[in-house]
């Protein structure tokens, strides 16, 4: 494991305060770590696009993309400005619409879902798998047949999300779909750099959207997003949605876009940090082993999948008392997350969609007890020794 940079203070950290006097900070995403081992080469790639001015399409988008879609196995990768547009983009590509319902986790941050009602679609929350926290393909099943009994809505897309950073059922997800005739639209947003049957994310459905949100595995500096398809004419329907709905010509406008170009300065940072994500996502997993070492026996620990290998955007345990061992971990110097605090049936706009409290037990159950452990690439191993003694203690305590 590598280096955390920045020292702080132990005498702050009340009463699970950490052992020695000088503990370096407690970063929870690693991003001012990343900067430090990785600014040498960032700041030259940056000095390039300030001097050739082409900040808009200049050429390291398509460096970018040639280099991503040779790192995910893919043909084809299209970088666009969010996760968000990485989702819209294709919906639109596909002709999502009025009357579509869009299958979905429950469990799930909130872009996966707004994005088909921008569009005039539905989405459809299926609830998730207890271990995984991804959708369940038997859940799934049951929902694309309670809405063709329905009749009003017309199944259209399943997008499955890969919480954490843990791959889905891709196979039985896939199996459904094409049973169905419907598409499948991979939200990868938190995995980008995991594999599945040694395969990477970005080739294990027709297409797939990810996010370079700074604090996901491969984040930028800013917003910025890709997809990845082996389709040729999806790809250039996407090209053509990210700029207006540019056709051959600059002014001859082939369909209804948006102003979803990823910035030309997000991607010369981009192509500065992907050679290291494969190790970084080694170092994330060996962090998850020594967290899993510290508290496998007194709370549930994510699930290692043996085909798989997970991006660990997020290590999450899941608690009883969770507010309470947050708190305790707060006063103990430890920061940590909720991912997510309430399931999507459950937020005002979106409680339309779904069937109230009870519906989708799981992932209300999930949503009551989850944390998130810091989770980075750089942790030094004496820290995240620190940190597993200090969240045991704070289980313990509650
Ligand atoms: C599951 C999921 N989908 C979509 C997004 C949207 O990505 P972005 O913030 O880059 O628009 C995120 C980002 O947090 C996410 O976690």
């Amino acid at each position: 494991m590598k280096l955390m940079p920045a020292l702080r203070s132990s005498e702050d950290m009340g009463s699970f305060s950490l052992p020695d006097a000088e503990v370096p900070e407690l970063e929870f995403a690693g991003i001012k770590a990343q900067y430090a081992a990785l600014k040498s080469s960032i700041a030259p790639r940056l000095a390039k696009v300030f001097e050739h001015g082409r900040f808009i399409m200049g050429p390291e988008i398509e460096e970018l993309e040639a280099a991503l879609t040779e790192f995910a196995g893919v043909e084809h990768a299209v970088g666009l400005s969010s996760g968000t547009d990485a989702l819209i983009a294709p919906m639109m590509a596909m002709g999502v619409g009025p009357g579509d319902a869009i299958f979905m986790p429950a469990f799930t941050f909130t872009a996966t879902a707004e994005v088909p009602i921008l569009l005039g679609a539905s989405p459809v929350f299926v609830d998730v798998e207890p271990r995984t926290f991804n959708i369940d393909p038997a859940d799934l099943a049951a929902k694309i047949d309670a809405v063709k009994k329905a009749g009003v809505l017309r199944p259209k897309a399943i997008v499955p999300v890969d919480l954490f950073g843990l791959p889905a059922n891709y196979a039985a997800i896939g199996e459904i779909g094409n049973r169905e005739g419907i598409d499948v639209l991979a939200d990868a947003a938190q995995s980008f750099g995991a594999s599945q049957n040694d395969q990477r994310v970005g080739s294990l459905a027709r297409v797939t959207a990810t996010s370079f949100f700074p604090a996901k595995p491969l984040g930028c500096y800013g917003d910025g997003g890709a997809i990845f398809t082996d389709d040729g004419d999806l790809a250039d329907q996407i090209k053509s949605v990210r700029v207006h709905g540019q056709g051959k010509e600059k002014y001859a406008v082939d369909r209804i876009g948006l102003n979803a170009r990823l910035d030309t300065l997000q991607a010369a940072i981009l192509i500065a940090k992907l050679p290291r994500l494969a190790s970084e996502i080694d170092a994330r997993n060996a962090l998850a082993d020594l967290y899993d070492s510290h508290l496998s026996d007194i709370c549930v620990t994510p699930l290692r999948d043996p085909n798989a290998q997970c991006a660990f955007a997020q290590y999450c345990i899941l608690v009883e008392g969770r507010d309470e061992v947050q708190q305790r971990l707060q006063e103990a110097g430890v920061p940590t997350a909720i991912y997510y605090p309430r399931p999507m049936h459950f937020q005002a706009p979106y409680e339309q969609y779904g069937d109230g409290p009870g519906s989708l037990s799981v992932s209300e159950e999930l949503a009551g007890k989850i944390l998130a452990l810091p989770m980075h690439g750089y942790m030094q191993e004496h820290v995240a020794d620190r940190i597993g003694k200090a969240v045991r203690a704070a289980i313990e305590s509650v």
